[in-house]
């Protein structure tokens, strides 16, 4: 084997482990192109009580720098895309804005970038993925390509299908997309490993955790999932309920009760904003 080899498979093993081929990513990168996202105000406050349960970190440079110590063991999956805001001109508008050389200062075990198949950029980003995925090849550094679905597109199975199979083609070695119906038309396109994005926070966490079970029996290694974790009033009671589904195979009313065991533990979070203190 090349060393090249053993680094990709070596980073790949510390994203989707190996024991079970299972994957719990926990999403912290929203201010990329949100700012000040609700509950992620202050970042360190929330992703230190959930770092001991997640098996990797999907987050920005500067929020990796400023706020998870260097430490710390937890995998690092650096987003590496972006240049567009919530407020600018159009989402889809992203370059790659993080260079290899700091990737690899960084010591991150993997590249995320997002792609946007349909949009006006459509292009550019999936230029950006294919030039990242060459990059990343030279390094040993797999590349997870994230389905970025615009304001005209339907979540479907037929769109999702598409912009999976798209990205496994330019060489993504996973890709995280949406779960909908009929996903295992989607796994079935795919033949890469897909996890899935948690979306807004829904309304109950049962429905979040039926959301992350129903990716998995369907073909999902695993999610990679933000809002519906930290922007519960209970987070690490949450977080460890969807472990339990991704790691332990629970069902969902196994791990709803161990979210209500565990949340009977704490005291809920404030539903105000995070206060914004200086360092
Ligand atoms: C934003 C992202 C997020 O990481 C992704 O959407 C997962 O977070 P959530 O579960 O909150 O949707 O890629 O572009």
């Amino acid at each position: 084997m090349t060393s090249m080899d053993w680094g990709m498979k070596n980073r790949i093993s510390k994203i989707i482990h190996p024991d079970d081929g299972r994957c719990l990513m926990l999403a912290v990168d929203h201010g990329y192109f949100l700012g000040p996202t609700e509950r992620l105000e202050v970042p360190r406050r929330t992703i230190t009580p959930l770092l001991p349960y997640a098996d990797s970190l999907m987050l920005t440079r500067g929020v990796l720098r400023t706020s998870v110590d260097p430490e710390t063991n937890v995998p690092i999956v650096l987003r590496v895309s972006g240049g567009a805001s919530i407020v600018g001109e159009d989402l889809s508008k992203e370059t790659i804005t993080t260079s290899m050389e700091e990737a690899i200062k960084l010591n991150v075990s993997c590249l995320a970038l997002s792609i946007f198949v349909g949009s006006k950029y459509e292009h550019q980003t999936l230029a950006s993925l294919a030039k990242l995925v060459d990059e990343g090849e030279r390094y040993g550094i797999p590349v997870l390509a994230v389905t970025a679905v615009g304001k005209e597109m339907a979540r479907d199975a037929r769109y999702l299908g598409l912009a999976c199979r798209v990205a496994a083609e330019l060489g993504a070695h996973v890709v995280k997309t949406y779960y909908c119906e009929g996903f295992e038309k989607v796994v079935e396109g795919c033949p890469v490993p897909l996890i899935i994005a948690g979306g807004k926070k829904l309304p109950r966490e049962i429905d979040a955790l039926q959301l992350a079970y129903d990716a998995i029996e369907h073909g999902a290694v695993g999610v990679d999932m933000g809002r519906n974790i930290w922007q519960s009033d209970y987070p690490v009671p949450m977080i460890k309920a969807v472990r339990t589904i991704v790691h332990k195979g629970a069902t969902v009313k196994e791990a709803y009760d161990l979210f209500l065991k565990e949340k009977d533990k704490e005291k809920p979070r404030s539903s105000e904003p995070q206060k914004i203190i200086s360092r």
